[in-house]
């Protein structure tokens, strides 16, 4: 089933996601689509796939070269009719389930890359195989930022931090819409699968450092993700339910929380 992402989520999550994004990797996407405008192509079209609210487009926009064409996409009906608002143009927006792997082939022959943000860890295996040979025959660069990548880092720390993200990561790995999904194992997986397929591909972390200065007004996010954090692990260990909940009433006093993600830049070494 798929599943939904609230528009208050994405909106909490926004800041700490620009604030964690990797520059270098955003420069060098950048410099791609300049080095293509450069070659004579009148406007780069660029498909973002599981837009959510359109923070990606939000962020990117003002940090890529002007003649850049956005089509963007989701599944739900309220992030939709929120990106319609958006539409102009330089931005198309399109209704697409991306668990169809038909839907996103027809699309690709409109698209120059494709980007998307915080969507990599929910997709399966067999997805992110298939999917990954469809750009790689559609000759196009992938740039992915923001995928989960299992390492989470609380401060202070409590005894049980290491049982809750061992079963925040194997919750992590439940259907998300697209089969069982790779969760932290994404980024790591499209590497591998791309560079068999001939793209270079490049890596970064883009981890969340939440709390502390200078970001300590990042407390809503914190208590958000402990909460979401304690849910989850419950759900799979109901035996254990108790302890969860001592875990995540003394983890009121979270003050620091590191949530590992990774940005990833492929491009076919053959365009
Ligand atoms: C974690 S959110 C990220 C949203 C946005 N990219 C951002 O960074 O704020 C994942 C997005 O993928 C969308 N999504 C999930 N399953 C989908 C599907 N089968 N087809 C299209 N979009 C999907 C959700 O609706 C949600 O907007």
């Amino acid at each position: 089933m798929t599943e939904s992402f609230p528009a208050d989520w994405l909106a909490l999550r926004a800041p700490a996601d620009r604030n964690a994004r990797d520059r270098d990797l955003e420069r060098r996407f950048a410099a791609w689509i300049a080095a293509r405008l450069e070659e004579g192509r009148g406007q780069v079209r660029l498909l973002d796939l599981g837009s959510g609210t359109g923070n990606n487009h939000h962020h990117l926009a003002e940090r890529l070269p002007g003649a850049v064409v956005w089509t963007l996409t989701d599944i739900d009906p309220d992030h939709l009719a929120h990106l319609s608002t958006l539409e102009s143009d330089d931005i198309d927006v399109r209704p697409l389930d991306l668990s169809d792997l038909d839907v996103v082939a027809a699309a690709l022959p409109e698209a120059d890359a494709v980007t998307c943000s915080a969507l990599l860890d929910l997709v399966s295996e067999d997805w992110l195989n298939h999917f990954c040979r469809l750009i790689a025959e559609a000759g196009i660069p992938l740039f992915a930022v923001l995928t989960y990548d299992g390492r989470i880092r609380f401060h202070p720390s409590h005894s049980l931090d290491i049982e809750i993200r061992d079963l925040v990561n194997r919750h992590q790995r439940g259907d998300k819409g697209f089969g069982p999904a790779l969760g932290p194992l994404a980024a790591g997986r499209a590497t591998a699968i791309l560079q068999k397929l001939e793209y270079s591909v490049a890596t970064a972390p883009s981890d969340w450092r939440l709390g502390g200065p200078p970001h300590s007004g990042e407390g809503d996010l914190i208590q958000t993700l402990i909460d979401g954090y304690a849910g989850a692990a419950a759900a799979l260990a109901p035996d254990r339910k108790d302890a969860i909940d001592a875990w995540r009433l003394a983890r009121r006093d979270t003050d620091r929380l590191g949530v590992g993600h990774l940005d990833l830049l492929a491009i076919p070494q053959k365009m």
